[in-house]
């Protein structure tokens, strides 16, 4: 039996550890694992707070079960979000627990019916409205597209405690312990946070914004996410994280994302390095694109405010790791970072146009740093003044917010 984990007297977690998937959301790897986070709220009714992804269900309906009791229901299972991760032991919940009434706002239960045909034994709740279960008052705050457009926080307001979704996760299994101040190494878990924020939710930050506003009349004690540590301290520091990551702002500092085929844009790379080094950068990250799976360099890139790509021309195009890269970034709605451009081509070129078109086309969120700095095969002395040039440019820039 494992040990209960209590957010308070009353409210339990019951959610699962997948040690199992690799991958979030079939693309983001997972190194640590991940927890799908369920809490019962246990009043004169008892309250289920989200589900679990399908085929984890045995630890979540084994947790349920013991905290329940023999011949005890589910009252209510309120569904903050109906991503398959957190929806999946839905339609296995209603078999054992069938008196089991399903709460969630009008584009929830359309998604209901469409996933799971579950039509029956539904309340619909709308912005602001509450639900009384005798002792537990729980307030449901439309946030849509946080991450999908059903996407809800609940507020229990005996315990000031914010149900929020998706939003304030992390990747990582919780080990053991279920509060964030109880991780000891913070650095490693505030990483893991924000490539789950930039891979994930980070598309979505304008309504993440909105919903930042919308919790800030809210007297906040815990933030319970569907996705990692519960947060009991430092709220203030975990909101002002999200909002400033939703807002863009980001760090001086520079990340290099590039491929090299056969050395000549390596070179280059190296170049920019060095030179950014005499220029008092401090912080720059070097990914080689076919070695570092893109979740880490959209990571570094979210926080980072300098950003520089490299590419041999291939088959006319970039390298396709960067390409790959860059209609990521694109499907981001990155913005507020400076963006240099360099490579090496034989024949005619193309991929570094092609970058240079990419920032172009996204002048509003991406500002070109000059030069570009394209070398027809190997580098020569001009080439590489060019990228010491760049490098001093980008460094004379990291330390405006534009
Ligand atoms: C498979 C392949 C396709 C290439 N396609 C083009 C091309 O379409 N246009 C071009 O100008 N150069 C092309 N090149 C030449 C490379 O861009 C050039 O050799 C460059 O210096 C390679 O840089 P690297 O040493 O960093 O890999 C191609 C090279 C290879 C190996
Ligand atoms: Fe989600
Ligand atoms: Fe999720």
């Amino acid at each position: 039996m494992d040990q209960v984990m209590a957010v308070t007297g009353n409210v339990f977690w019951v959610g699962v550890n997948d040690r199992e998937t690799q991958r979030f959301e079939n693309l983001w790897p997972l190194d640590h694992g991940i927890s799908y986070n369920a809490f019962l709220v246990r009043a004169e009714k008892n309250v289920l707070i989200d589900s679990v992804k399908a085929l984890t269900q045995e630890d979540h309906f084994r947790r349920i079960a013991e905290l329940l009791g023999p011949g005890n229901k589910i009252d209510y299972l309120v569904i903050n979000h109906m991503e398959p991760d957190h929806s999946g032991a839905i339609p296995w919940l209603r078999t054992h627990y069938p008196e089991m009434r399903i709460v969630g706002n009008v584009k929830t239960l359309d998604f209901l019916e469409r996933f799971y045909g579950i039509r029956e034994n539904i309340v619909k709740v709308a912005d602001n409205d509450v639900l009384d279960a005798g002792g537990a008052r729980l307030r449901f705050i439309l946030t849509p597209m946080v991450h999908w457009p059903e996407t809800m926080m609940t507020y229990l307001e005996e315990q000031k405690i914010l149900f929020s979704g998706d939003a304030f996760g992390s990747f990582g299994a919780l080990n053991g312990v279920l509060f964030a101040d109880q991780q000891d190494d913070r650095d490693q878990y505030l990483n893991e946070m924000l490539r789950y924020f930039s891979n994930v939710i980070g598309r979505y930050s304008d309504m993440l914004q909105k919903a930042l506003v919308k919790i800030k009349t809210l007297a906040i004690d815990c933030i319970a996410s569907t996705h990692g540590p519960v947060w009991r301290r430092d709220l203030d520091q975990l909101i002002a994280l999200h909002d400033k990551w939703s807002r863009h702002e980001t760090e001086p500092g520079v990340v290099i994302a590039y491929a090299s085929m056969y050395g000549h844009t390596l070179q280059l790379m190296e170049a920019i390095v060095a030179s950014l080094g005499r220029c008092g950068v401090g912080r720059v990250m070097v990914h080689d694109v076919v070695n570092v799976h893109p979740s880490y360099i959209v990571r570094d890139i979210w926080k980072y405010r300098g950003l520089i790509l490299g590419t041999p021309t291939y088959n006319m195009r970039p390298f396709p790791l960067i390409e790959d890269l860059v209609s990521l970034l694109d499907n981001k709605r990155m913005k507020n970072r400076l963006l240099g451009v360099f490579g090496s081509y034989g024949w005619s070129g193309g991929g570094v146009k092609q970058l240079v078109d990419f920032a172009a086309a996204g002048a509003e969120r991406w500002q070109l740093v000059e030069p570009v700095v394209e070398a027809h095969c190997a580098a020569g002395a001009e080439d590489f003044a060019r990228a010491a040039e760049l490098a001093a440019n980008m460094a004379g820039r990291l330390g405006k917010q534009d």
